[in-house]
């Protein structure tokens, strides 16, 4: 009898005939890109299997080639290697290029580095709301790795403004530089993360890419209610039932989405890049709600 296909673990690990496929991080427990690609392999009956991998940054090159050497066909990379990858790739794509970050690697005769997160990041947008972000003004909070695929994908979109506001000013200053080849218009505004000098009252979306909400810490300085009362409230972080940002922006009435969505549309990319198949993008969020919920009944 064939196995649930969403039964976890699988009961059989891989064969002679096993593709590998991987993410780098460090930490990397709390990995949920390990769930995700394993469900849909075992979904789609795909000889592959996808797993984590603690790789401290001074060990970078030789995890690479040591994971090139055991036949690796693919892997991902999380925080804090997607910026160092640049300098490992034998060819990067033109996302990878714009960001200047790679989060998805190809193994073949070359390696081949890709970046899926802005992408992620919109596709899971246009599923909640597909007339964002069309015009308007973007406020994004942070200006790390993640912000930098954020505003990459947003260059791309017709956004009138982006406020990028951080706590340490000149990194999105620097953000800014390096995005002003192709922001021709100057799109990009970097600021300070001062609460009361933010222009919340100009913005249809906030994107939070500060790492702060993934522990449920609520110290973000927000104003939300100087947002519209149609601003739309996007925390790429993501948690078991949203994130104190979702949640207090819920409280203001406002509409809101956390990162799970942006995670697995990533995935989603990178899964499609080494398999060529379609990840089942509705039943891998579905599964992963109810883990949620289930983890946050055994806790309560
Ligand atoms: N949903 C997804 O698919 C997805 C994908 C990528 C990342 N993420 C999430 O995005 C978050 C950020 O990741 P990252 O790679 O950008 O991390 P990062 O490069 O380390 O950047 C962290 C950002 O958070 C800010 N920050 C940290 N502590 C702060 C505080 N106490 N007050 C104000 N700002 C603070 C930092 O400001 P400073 O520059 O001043 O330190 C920086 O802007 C993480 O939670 C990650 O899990 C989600």
């Amino acid at each position: 009898m064939r196995h649930d296909p969403f039964q976890w673990p699988k009961p059989c690990l891989g064969s002679g005939t096993t593709k590998l496929l991987g993410v780098f991080g460090d930490p990397i427990a709390h990995s949920l890109s390990p769930i995700i690609h394993n469900l849909a392999l075992s979904r789609l009956d795909l000889d592959y299997h996808y797993l984590p991998f603690h790789v401290t940054p001074e060990h970078l090159p030789q995890a690479v080639h040591g994971f090139r050497i055991l036949g690796g066909r693919g892997f991902n990379a999380t925080v804090p290697h997607k910026e160092a990858l640049v300098a490992l790739m034998d060819d990067l794509s033109d996302a990878a290029i714009r960001t200047g970050a790679v989060n998805t690697v190809s193994c073949q005769d070359r390696l081949i580095g890709h970046n899926t997160d802005g992408h992620g990041f919109l596709a899971a947008l246009r599923d909640m709301r597909p007339d964002f972000p069309q015009g308007g003004k973007v406020l994004i909070l942070g200006a790390g790795g993640a912000a930098r695929s954020v505003v990459s994908a947003l260059l791309e979109t017709s956004v009138e403004a982006i406020f990028l506001a951080n706590r340490t000013v000149e990194r999105a200053q620097a953000l800014a530089r390096f995005f002003a080849p192709h922001d021709t218009q100057r799109r990009i505004q970097p600021m300070a993360l001062a609460v009361d000098q933010l222009p919340w009252d100009e913005v249809t979306l906030l994107v939070n890419t500060t790492s702060l909400g993934l522990k449920g810490e609520t110290t973000l300085p927000v104003a939300l209610h100087r947002l519209p009362a149609d601003a739309f409230v996007y925390d790429i972080v993501y948690g078991p039932q949203g994130t104190p940002l979702t949640r207090l922006a819920q409280h203001h009435g406002l509409q809101t989405m956390d990162g799970m969505g942006m995670l697995v549309h990533q995935a989603a990319a990178a899964f499609y890049l080494w398999t060529q198949h379609e990840m089942p993008i509705a039943a891998i969020q579905d599964h992963l709600r109810q883990r949620a919920n289930a983890d946050r009944q055994k806790a309560d």
